[in-house]
């Protein structure tokens, strides 16, 4: 990558991106004069809102009315350093592109408290100015960036009125009146606020924010659905390459399935779990540098996230030559009918915690008819809940932008609240004998198991929307035989 231009004094050496309004030494009058004209106008004219426009004003207007009479300010984020001057991908916060549909750096939205209600503003980036130089000259403009939408066009594709942030930090240090903020994304705003706000008024906010996206809304469904058909179309792809996956490491899976998310997605949800051989009994294996070998199992744990941000979250155990040996098989079977049970019970009215609990049942009932919990009956082992050792976690949770989704609701309207239409989850059981466990027969020794399918919650049921991909050991089989001709 091209670098900016070279400072070679002392005072040249303080960084570029820091001096917003001044010509770089050493450049030209000449040069400088040349920069500022001989553009063409691209102001683009009449645009149409973006498709999610309607419901991010409703869920705006969902959160002007839980928090009457204070100013309400949800910011983007900034850019991360990743080393040097180079910067990490940017994704804004959840809560700022759930309420915008906006997605650019440095964007906060600000409801503004009025007698009826909230005023709604975005404050964004400008334009770059040419007159100054900051177009090409400074680190943030467009010369480096990219074409950003001027306010105006703006406003037309997000559907409220949008103003320049660069002084919103110093508006907000005078304001006056109580203020709420979402905490984590913006330093600056926080500053701005610091003597106005409360960690517990701003949590309270945060909670709404998390609770409001437990029932996804028309728009945030078809996004679920279009994550999870772009990650089944991964899934083939990464069956497809096995054989180089063998000849390489895992990181072939996982580069494969990422070219995937990143030409039909935004990215991919969360690190891609690419665990082969007794990998698959490490929970968040992401390091994906082991080898893939004919006659073990690879557990692919992988969600594209569309353009909106919306990830799916799905994981197939699939065995890497094709077919399964007769105890992976024995152990498949067994998460497939946990998972099974689960599925059964993502119904509308149940308790949360229903899906778990099947899920557990099954499994503790496999662990202690093949003899690995001694003596003990299948209720006393769930009442010590002795089978974890090998289940490990919970079986599933929200999902929707971030992948463990509405991570900041309270439990009562979470874990111990009731299933309603419109909420999606994960349905992911598992099982996980560790390579040195010596409570198992060797035989099960390095095999992991999870098979985790995304339902939404319907009138009368569920769907499941990762539901193209088989489950069942021997439509999986079937599956990767076509795959591979
Ligand atoms: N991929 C993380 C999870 O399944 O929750
Ligand atoms: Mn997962
Ligand atoms: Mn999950």
């Amino acid at each position: 990558m091209a670098e900016e231009l070279t400072p070679e004094t002392p005072e040249e050496q303080e960084p570029i991106k820091q001096r917003k309004n001044g010509l770089y030494p050493g450049v030209s009058d000449e040069l400088a004069e040349s920069m500022k004209s001989g553009w063409a106008d691209t102001e683009l004219h009449g645009l149409e809102p973006i498709a999610q426009a309607e419901y991010t004003a409703a869920r705006r207007a969902a959160l002007s009315r839980q928090f009457p009479g204070d100013r309400l300010v949800i910011p983007a984020g900034n850019l991360k350093t990743r080393s040097n001057d180079t910067e990490y991908n940017f994704r804004p916060s959840t809560e700022y592109a759930y309420l915008t549909g906006d997605h650019t750096n440095d964007g906060v939205l600000v409801l503004e408290p009025t007698a009826d209600g909230h005023d709604a503003t975005i404050y964004l980036l400008p334009r770059s100015d040419r007159e100054n130089g900051e177009f090409w000259l400074d680190g943030m403009g467009e010369l480096w960036t990219g074409r950003r939408h001027s306010l105006t066009e703006a406003e037309q594709l997000l559907g409220l009125p949008a103003k320049d942030v660069r002084e919103l930090a110093a508006q907000l240090a005078e304001a006056t009146g109580p203020v709420r903020v979402v905490r984590g994304h913006d330093a600056g705003i926080e500053t701005a606020l610091n003597d106005k706000v409360t960690a517990e008024r701003d949590e309270e906010m945060r909670v709404f924010l998390s609770e409001a996206r437990l029932v996804k809304d028309a728009f945030e469904v078809g996004e679920l659905e279009k994550a999870c058909a772009s990650t089944a179309r991964g899934f083939e792809d990464v069956v497809r390459v096995l054989d180089k996956a063998e000849a390489t490491s895992e990181r072939y899976i996982e580069g494969t399935f990422f070219l995937r998310a990143r030409v039909e997605g935004n990215d991919i949800g969360y690190g891609s779990i690419c665990a082969a051989g007794p990998h698959a009994t490490t929970l968040h294996w992401v390091r994906n540098d082991g080898a893939v070998r004919s006659g073990e199992l690879l557990l692919l744990d992988a969600g594209v996230e569309t353009h909106t941000l919306y990830t799916a979250d799905v994981t197939r155990t699939l065995p890497i030559n094709g077919r399964f040996t007769a105890i992976q098989r024995k152990i498949y079977d067994a998460v497939y009918d946990a998972q099974e049970a689960g599925i059964a019970a993502v119904t509308p009215g149940a308790p949360y915690r229903a899906f778990h609990d099947a899920a557990q049942r099954v499994l503790a009932e496999r662990l202690v008819a093949w003899g690995l919990l001694g003596d003990l009956d299948v209720e006393k082992v769930l009442e010590l809940g002795l089978q974890r050792r090998w289940t490990l976690h919970g079986t599933g949770h929200m999902l929707g932008m971030d992948v463990h989704d509405c991570a900041a609701a309270r439990t009562d309207n979470y874990v111990n609240g009731t299933l309603e239409p419109g909420m999606c989850l994960t349905v992911e059981p598992g099982l996980y004998f560790q390579a040195d466990d010596l409570t198992v027969p060797e035989e099960y020794r390095g095999i992991g198991v999870r098979i985790e399918d995304d339902l939404l919650v319907t009138e009368d049921g569920n769907r499941n929307l990762s539901g193209s991909l088989p489950r069942r050991s021997d439509e999986v089989e079937t599956w990767m035989a076509g795959l591979k001709g």
